[in-house]
């Protein structure tokens, strides 16, 4: 919970304070300028970068304790340095389990930034950054800070009220993303993690069905089926719905959903990532999380939400290399590789839902490639589309929540690289270069006739390690980024 307030100084009294500070800019006015200079005056603190100093007051001051926290140069402040400083201040609380934290935001001239854009990057690095996942661990080292206090200028704190609730909203939505990404694949296993989704979207007023194995099976989704042909666990379709009064676009957002993927009988080898393959269903996490976080923000438009669900898994039952499947939209298709398992349930999943919804426009996440991380790193995600507006928009979101993405060409003549010698596609490359743009070119075939954009986020949705405003895990990534192109859209 997030709580405004204006400055004031002599009460009531605050346990702990966070205070950004600049090394070569005046950031604040009044009780915390003064703070400043007397820790500067100590020589103690510069306020470079990365720097903390916790520092205990005198006992007739209001404030107990103040936390400074340098942010570098001034010329270098950005939305992201406020998530950042915001994220390293919920981290020094949470690691010390307080339960109240308040944060000196700095005037609008002194960060150079619109009071509202200032806001808001704080109250974001406050809400991703103020989460833990600890839910297989009896020991709870660290834990949430239940209550934060923004201290800002006079009348900001009215005036931000609403864009902070908006933004808490939306935050949550990446950490609910985060948590079913992180969970192990034996918690989530493609039934399990439908009902779960189903049940969370019923609760904020989404219509959610479930398409069960039989079902799929019935209705042609052959290239779904292939994948989950040798997992115990029979696959699933979560369908998500948002349907607002008066209505008139549709968007169609399908996430790859792959609970766990072993590669299938072309077994992921060590050194691959294999153990890190829970994340494979970080696309399916985003859309739900997205569609529930439209949900609650009634977001003015015709939304659904389609989770392709299923374990890629060896065994006596599994697809092989070499089998041909037929697709839902009737396309025959070559396995040339069991790993290239992603496309296969996305093509299935499009074909459906175009020809069920008729959306105005569709967009697909997926954790594709690792050729796509080798291109652009963990950080940022694959763009595909041939629809330059719709490119013109996600970048735009991209830019404006710092959730990163480069587009890739879909280059006509590449098509060569999909053909099959048996089959109307491959799903394999017939060379290993460019794997990005094959796989993405696969999907296209499938599409072709809507405008659609394709992200490949097997880098970004997945972090070993935490960062200043996310732990370890799944990143929820996608989710800001989406939220902010549907109000665009
Ligand atoms: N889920 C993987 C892609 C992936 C790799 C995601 C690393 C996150 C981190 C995908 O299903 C896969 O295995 N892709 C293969 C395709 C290849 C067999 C054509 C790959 O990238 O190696
Ligand atoms: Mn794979
Ligand atoms: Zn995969």
């Amino acid at each position: 919970m997030i709580a405004l307030s204006a400055v004031d100084p002599g009460k009531p009294t605050i346990d702990t304070l966070i205070v950004p500070v600049c090394e070569d800019r005046d950031l604040h006015r009044g009780f915390v300028a003064e703070l400043i200079g007397k820790v500067r005056r100590g020589q103690s603190f510069t306020g470079e970068s990365g720097e903390t100093l916790a520092w205990v007051l005198p006992e007739e001051d209001a404030t107990r304790c103040a936390v400074f926290m340098g942010l570098g140069k001034g010329a270098d402040l950005s939305g992201e340095t406020w998530r950042k400083f915001a994220g390293r201040a919920m981290s020094y609380g949470m690691g010390r389990k307080l339960k109240a934290l308040h944060i000196a935001v700095p005037s609008a001239e002194g960060a150079g930034m619109a009071e509202a854009d200032l806001i808001a990057a704080v109250a974001e690095g406050v809400c991703l950054g103020n989460h833990v996942f600890n839910r297989y661990k009896a020991e709870k080292k660290r834990q949430p800070v239940e209550m934060i206090t923004l201290l800002t200028g006079p009348g900001a704190a009215k005036a931000h009220r609403s864009l902070v609730e908006r933004l808490e909203t939306i935050c949550a939505g990446t950490r609910m993303a985060r948590e079913w990404v992180s969970i192990p694949s034996n918690d989530k296993v493609p039934e399990v993690f439908a009902a779960e989704v189903a049940a969370a979207a019923k609760a904020v007023g989404l219509k959610a069905t479930v398409l069960d194995e039989k079902t799929l099976r019935h209705k042609g989704f052959g290239a779904l089926l292939a994948v989950a042909a040798g997992s115990d666990h029979p696959p699933a379709m979560a369908v998500l719905e948002h349907k607002p009064r008066g209505a008139k676009k549709t968007v169609v957002l399908v996430g790859k959903g792959v609970t766990f993927d072993s590669g299938g009988i072309n077994l992921k080898p060590a050194g691959s990532q294999i153990e890190e393959m829970k994340m494979d269903m970080a696309g399916a996490a985003a859309v739900a999380a997205t569609l529930i976080t439209a949900a609650r923000l009634n977001v003015p438009m015709r939304l659904v939400g389609v989770l392709p669900l299923v374990e890629n898994m060896p065994s006596g039952r599994a697809t092989r290399p070499g089998d041909i499947v037929k697709s839902y939209a009737g396309k025959t298709v070559e396995i040339g590789n069991t790993d290239a398992e992603g496309r296969l349930i996305l093509i299935d999943a499009l074909a459906w839902a175009v020809q069920q919804y008729k959306p105005d426009v569709v967009l697909d996440l997926a954790t594709l490639t690792g050729a796509c991380v080798v291109a652009l790193g963990e950080k940022i995600a694959g763009l595909f589309s041939a629809d330059e507006a719709l490119v013109e928009a996600v970048l735009a979101s991209a830019g404006r929540t710092g959730e990163r993405c480069w587009r890739l060409p879909l280059p006509e003549d590449y098509k060569e690289q999909i053909k099959s010698e048996f089959a109307d596609i491959s799903n394999l490359g017939a060379t290993r270069w460019g794997g990005a743009i094959t796989a993405a070119l696969f999907l296209s075939a499938f599409v072709e006739k809507t405008r659609w954009a394709h992200l490949d986020i097997a880098g970004p949705a997945y972090a070993k390690k935490g960062s200043d405003y996310a732990p370890a895990g799944g990143t929820g990534f996608g989710v800001r980024l989406l939220v902010d192109l549907l109000e665009q859209l």
